[in-house]
């Protein structure tokens, strides 16, 4: 694991570079609070998706953890960056450009505000994954400030109904909802 958080750093370094200190919604999760998170949940084969997927790198986690691991990236300079990353190391993930988003979905309008990062548009990412959002057993997300409820939203209206979330909410750790709990 040592060294696939190594890689991923390396990608940060070489990604934050390229961008010349513009503004940039990619940001990374803490991969050792993820890691802890995802033992908690049972594996062996059970479905992950990492909603915004970025370098894929929780994703991997994920897949280390015993998942059928996907993630879905409106990028897709960081889609290739992903897979190239997955094959590095060995690992398996699907991952698919676009949005997590589901064509017809529609975003509780209490819950959107102009600043919104990840309200991006993009193509359906579950159609290229083949997998719809209510299939996964875990959902994966990491939500800017004042997203968290639309992330909620989305997946209460269009999550599968035994599923469990992970929002990661930065200094605020990990939070977990699970079937039949907030
Ligand atoms: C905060 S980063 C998180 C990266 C990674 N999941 C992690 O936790 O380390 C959010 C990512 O979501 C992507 N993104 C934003 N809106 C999206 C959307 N509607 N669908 C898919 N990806 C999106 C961004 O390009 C960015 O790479």
């Amino acid at each position: 694991m040592l060294s696939l958080l190594a890689d991923a750093d390396a990608e940060e370094r070489a990604i934050e570079a390229a961008r010349g200190g513009a503004f940039d919604a990619f940001i990374t999760s803490d991969y050792e609070a993820v890691w802890r998170a995802l033992a908690a949940l049972e594996a062996n084969g059970r479905t992950f998706l990492e909603w915004g997927s970025g370098l894929g790198v929780v994703s991997l986690l994920a897949a280390r953890r015993g998942f059928a691991a996907h993630g879905i990236e409106l990028r897709e300079d960081l889609v290739r960056r992903a897979r190239a990353l997955a094959d590095r190391h060995g690992l398996e993930a699907e991952y698919a450009c676009g949005s997590f988003f589901p064509d017809g979905f529609e975003p509780d309008v209490g819950l959107l505000d102009e600043d919104l990062v990840h309200g991006g548009e993009g193509a359906d990412g579950y159609v290229e994954l083949g997998v719809p959002l209510d299939e996964f057993d875990v959902v994966f997300g990491f939500p800017w400030p004042g997203e968290e409820e639309l992330f909620v939203d989305l997946f209460r209206r269009a999550g599968g109904p035994h599923a469990t979330l992970l929002l990661n909410l930065g200094r605020d750790g990990i939070r977990t909802i699970t079937p039949g709990r907030g």
